[in-house]
C-alpha cells in the first residue's frame, strides 16, 4: 500500500489532522491502536472524568436544595454508581461512533484499527487488530501517539489496589477511602469528584502547593476549597511505600515536617504525571530524536527526520487535547500548502475542572514578569457578583494580567464555579493581543460572569488614570 500521509494515533491530534489532510484531497491512512477514534481524552481522560464530575456536582447541588427553597424527601440521596458508569459508556460510544462516521465520509481517508511501527523514514508495518500485518509506504507521517501514565518507583506500586488515572475511571464501586498521589490536574479533579460522592480522600503532594503551573493565589485559594470539602491535603509529602493490608492498602509517607505517617485506603490513585508514548513506534529506524520529555520538533512540528512530524502529548508539555488539535490543524494546513499559524505556548488556554473550576488563558502574573513585561494586574471578586450570588456560588476571583506599556492583555486567570465559560473570551483577548481599553469598551451582558472581564479591564483603565494624576 502507498499513501501520501500516515497518521499514527487517532486522538484529538491525529483524527483532525487526518481528516483535514484527506479533505484537502490527500490519500491518508489513520492507524489507531485503541477501540475507537478519540484517544486518551475521549476514552480515559477529559470526557469520562467530566461525566463523573457532572454527577458529583449535581449531587452537591441537590444537597443544597433547601438553600434554593426546594424540598426533597428526608434521608440519604442515593448514588447509583452502575448507572453513572452506563451513562459514561453511552456518551463515549456515541462520540467514538460519530467521529468514525465523519471520518468514513471522506473518500481518501482510510481508518485502520491496529498498531503502526516505523521500519524506516518512508515505510511502516501496520498490524491490524484482526488480520495480517501489511507494510505501507508513505510520503509523510504524523506521530500523534499521546502519553501514558508515569509510575512512581515506589514499593507496592504494582499492587492491584494502585490505580492509574485511566483505571480509576473504570472502578466498579465507589471506594470508602482513597489516597491520591500527586495534586496536579488529574489528582485534584479526581480527589474532588470522589470526595463529592462521599469517599474519604487523602491527597498527597510532594511539592509545596497544588497545581504548580497555575497562578499561585488561585492555587492557594483552591487549597482552601479542597480542605473545606473534607479532603486531607498533605503538601510536601514524601511517599515511602504502599503496603497491603487485607483487601486495602496503607500508604506510608513522611509529611512536610518529616514525621512518618500512614493513610489507609481501598485504592491509591497514582496521578504523578504522564510521559510521551513512543514505545514500539520504531523511531530507532529513523532520525527522529526523543527523550523522556518527548519527541523533538522544530517550530513547524517537523522532527529531525524530514517528512516525519509530531503533535500533541507525544511532544511533552503542555498535554491538552485542545492544544493537540490546534497543532494538528495548523500542521495539516501547512502540509496542504495553505498559510498556517502554529499555536504559540504563551497563548495556551486550559481549564482544570476542580471545584470551583480554574481557568487559565495566557501568562500568569509571575510568567509575565519573568518575560520582562511591565505587568499590571486588575482583579475582580465574585463574592459581590450578581450572577455568582444568584447561582449560589459567590466565591472565587479573576485576575487580568496586562502589559502597562503596550496595554495588551497577557493573561486571564479565574477561580469560579463557571470559570470555563469565560475562557473563550480570555483566549481571544490573549491570542489577538487585545488592549484592556477594547475589553473595557465591550458591553458584557448583565447578569453574567463575563461582566467580570469588563469590570477588571475598567479597573486597569482607572489604575492608569490615577497613576497619571499622581
Ligand atoms: P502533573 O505533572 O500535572 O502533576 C503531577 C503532580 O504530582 C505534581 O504536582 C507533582 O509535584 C506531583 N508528584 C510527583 N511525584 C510525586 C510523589 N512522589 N509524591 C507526591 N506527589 C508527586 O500530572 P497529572 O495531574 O498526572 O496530569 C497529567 C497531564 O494531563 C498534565 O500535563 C495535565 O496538564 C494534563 N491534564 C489536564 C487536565 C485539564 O486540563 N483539565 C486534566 C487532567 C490532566
Amino acid at each position: 500500500m502507498k499513501v501520501d500521509f500516515l497518521v499514527i494515533g487517532g486522538g484529538p491530534g491525529g483524527t483532525p489532522a487526518a481528516m483535514a489532510l484527506a479533505s484537502a484531497g490527500r490519500r491518508v491512512l489513520l492507524v489507531e491502536k485503541g477501540a475507537g477514534l478519540g484517544g486518551t481524552c475521549l476514552f480515559e481522560g477529559c470526557i469520562p472524568s467530566k461525566i463523573l464530575r457532572e454527577s458529583a456536582r449535581r449531587l452537591q447541588d441537590i444537597r443544597r436544595a433547601q438553600e434554593f427553597g426546594l424540598q426533597i424527601p428526608a434521608g440519604e440521596i442515593g448514588v447509583d454508581w452502575g448507572a453513572i458508569m452506563k451513562r459514561k459508556a453511552a456518551i463515549l460510544r456515541g462520540r467514538a461512533e460519530g467521529a468514525l462516521q465523519r471520518a468514513r465520509q471522506i473518500p481518501t481517508l482510510s481508518v485502520q484499527f491496529g498498531s503502526a511501527a516505523l521500519l524506516g523514514p518512508r515505510r511502516a508495518r501496520i498490524t491490524p487488530r484482526d488480520g495480517t500485518p501489511e507494510d505501507v509506504e508513505f510520503g509523510s507521517a504524523i506521530i500523534t501517539t499521546g502519553s501514558v501514565p508515569n509510575l512512581l518507583p515506589v514499593t507496592g506500586v504494582d499492587l492491584p489496589q494502585v490505580l492509574t488515572s485511566e483505571q480509576v475511571l473504570e472502578i466498579d464501586h465507589l471506594p470508602k477511602r482513597l489516597a491520591v498521589i500527586g495534586a496536579g490536574p488529574i489528582g485534584v479533579e479526581m480527589a474532588q469528584i470522589l470526595a463529592a460522592f462521599g469517599t474519604r480522600v487523602t491527597l498527597l503532594e510532594a511539592g509545596p502547593r497544588i497545581l504548580a503551573p497555575v497562578d499561585e493565589e488561585i492555587a492557594l485559594a483552591l487549597e482552601d476549597h479542597i480542605r473545606r470539602q473534607g479532603i486531607a491535603l498533605e503538601l510536601g509529602a514524601r511517599i515511602a511505600a504502599i503496603v497491603r493490608d487485607g483487601d486495602e492498602v496503607r500508604m506510608q509517607y513522611r509529611d512536610a515536617a518529616g514525621t512518618q505517617r500512614e493513610a489507609q485506603a481501598e485504592f491509591v490513585l497514582e496521578a504523578t504525571g504522564r510521559r510521551p508514548n513512543v514505545d514500539g513506534l520504531g523511531l530507532e529506524h529513523t532520525a527522529v530524536r526523543h527523550d523522556r520529555h518527548g519527541v523533538k520538533v522544530d517550530a513547524k512540528l517537523e522532527t529531525d527526520e524530514p517528512g516525519i512530524y509530531a503533535v500533541g502529548d507525544v511532544l511533552g508539555h503542555p498535554m491538552f487535547a485542545h492544544w493537540a488539535t490546534a497543532q494538528a490543524l495548523a500542521l495539516a494546513a501547512h502540509l496542504a500548502g495553505r498559510a498556517a499559524r502554529f499555536p504559540a505556548p504563551a497563548v495556551n488556554t486550559a481549564v482544570i475542572f476542580s471545584i470551583p473550576v480554574v481557568g487559565i488563558a495566557g501568562l500568569t502574573e509571575t510568567e509575565a514578569r519573568s518575560a520582562g513585561h511591565a505587568v499590571g494586574v486588575a482583579r475582580y471578586d465574585y463574592r459581590a457578583d450578581a450572577r455568582a450570588q444568584v447561582s449560589g456560588h459567590a466565591e472565587g476571583f479573576l485576575k487580568l494580567v496586562y502589559d502597562q506599556s503596550s496595554r495588551a492583555v497577557l493573561g486571564v486567570h479565574v477561580l469560579a464555579d463557571d470559570a470555563a465559560s469565560l475562557l473563550g473570551e480570555g483566549a481571544l483577548a490573549v491570542g489577538a493581543g487585545i488592549a484592556v481599553e477594547t475589553l473595557a469598551a465591550a458591553i458584557h451582558p448583565h447578569p453574567t460572569l463575563s461582566e467580570s472581564i469588563g469590570t477588571a479591564a475598567r479597573e486597569a483603565l482607572a489604575a492608569r488614570a490615577s497613576s497619571a494624576r499622581r
